[in-house]
């Protein structure tokens, strides 16, 4: 049964960028050749934190449009919406219940999304990783592509399943999810600072590259994006000192699907500003087509809307099998 199926999730945001490409987004579309995919617009987890009711709705139609404009294939995948599944929130209460208060008190996620003012953190971000173990165990997914920022919740995923199989007699009921850590990139670093993350909310945009950027503007923020003098060498792999050129390396070689050190050896002795124009040529062979499809499902909601619904449909009918056995094995039918 279901030997290899994947389940993994993206939080809706608007304004996606090179970061959400490569991070996540670029590793789902190679995944789906070899597995049974499951990909979820966690809009339940971006309630978490204060949001616009409006805006996040149109996130959930945007990032839905960048996964199908980078392509990911909606016929042989099935894409929907966490809350269209009402499952996982039953899911989640019943792990709520099996899992235990210290395990989530270690979640340094959580210590840093709430960071000095705990009291006034919402109880749903404290939970967030019980929610997120449901779900992937909602459909006994057996991998999961996790980013740095999200191993410890998958092993906290996998300690629920553990616990649960054990409390209730039920040996093998979960099995349980593997990692996937890419071999790419699983962090695009800020354009400006090599030790930042590249991210939607930092203020310059010339810090990033966003799906949807002109040429012209790639082109511009690649040529304004931080180096150092001196040329390409070993020490950027080796050292911590170059992260802005080790940055531009690792785009670089993401985009080719080339080891790091290969870029580095090739570019051996060389300056940053030839690299650079060949980084934006890449940049724009790639991300380009994104962009103009991604603008092209601005004025075709409808379409995106029934790839979701098409979706649900799909993700309720696995959702709601799995529930109703675990709700039996709890006692709750
Ligand atoms: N928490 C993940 C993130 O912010 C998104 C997510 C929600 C997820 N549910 C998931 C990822 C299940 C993998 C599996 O990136």
């Amino acid at each position: 049964m279901n030997q290899n199926r994947i389940l993994s999730g993206i939080q809706p945001t608007g304004n996606l960028h090179l970061g959400n490409y490569l991070g996540a987004i670029n590793n789902f579309v190679l995944l789906q050749k070899k597995f049974e995919c499951f990909f979820m617009l966690a809009d339940m987890h971006a309630i978490t934190v204060n949001h616009d009711p409006d805006i996040l709705r149109q996130n959930v139609l945007e990032t839905a449009s960048a996964l199908i404009a980078s392509g990911i294939d909606p016929d042989t995948n099935i894409i929907f919406v966490q809350s269209s599944v009402g499952a996982h929130a039953e899911l989640a209460w019943i792990f709520n219940c099996i899992a235990r208060i210290g395990w989530l008190n270690r979640m340094t996620q959580f210590k840093e999304k709430a960071g000095s003012n705990k009291e006034k953190a919402s109880v749903g971000l404290y939970t967030y990783p019980v929610l997120m173990a449901a779900d992937i165990l909602m459909y006994k997914a057996t991998h999961v592509p996790v980013g740095d920022d999200q191993k410890q919740h998958l092993e906290l995923c996998r300690d629920i399943a553990i616990k649960f199989n054990n409390d209730f007699n039920a040996k093998d009921f979960f099995t349980m999810p593997e990692p996937i850590i890419s071999e790419g990139i699983s962090r695009v670093m800020s354009l400006r600072d090599g030790l930042k993350k590249m991210s939607k909310s930092e203020e310059s945009d010339l810090s990033r590259i966003n799906l949807t950027d002109d040429e012209d503007l790639i082109i511009k923020k690649i040529q304004k994006a931080k180096t150092d003098s001196e040329p390409i060498g070993p020490n950027i792999i080796a050292g911590t000192e170059r992260p802005e050129a080790r940055n531009l390396i690792n785009i670089f070689s993401a985009l080719t699907n080339k080891k790091v050190k290969e870029v580095v050896q090739e570019w051996e002795g060389k300056i940053f500003s030839d690299f650079k124009k060949e980084l934006s040529a890449l940049l724009i062979e790639k991300i380009l087509p994104i962009g103009k499809e991604i603008k092209k499902f601005k004025s075709n909601k409808d379409f995106l809307i029934k790839i979701l619904e098409n979706g649900k449909m799909k993700a309720n009918l696995v959702a709601n099998k799995n529930l109703k056995e675990i709700k039996e094995i709890v006692g709750l039918a």
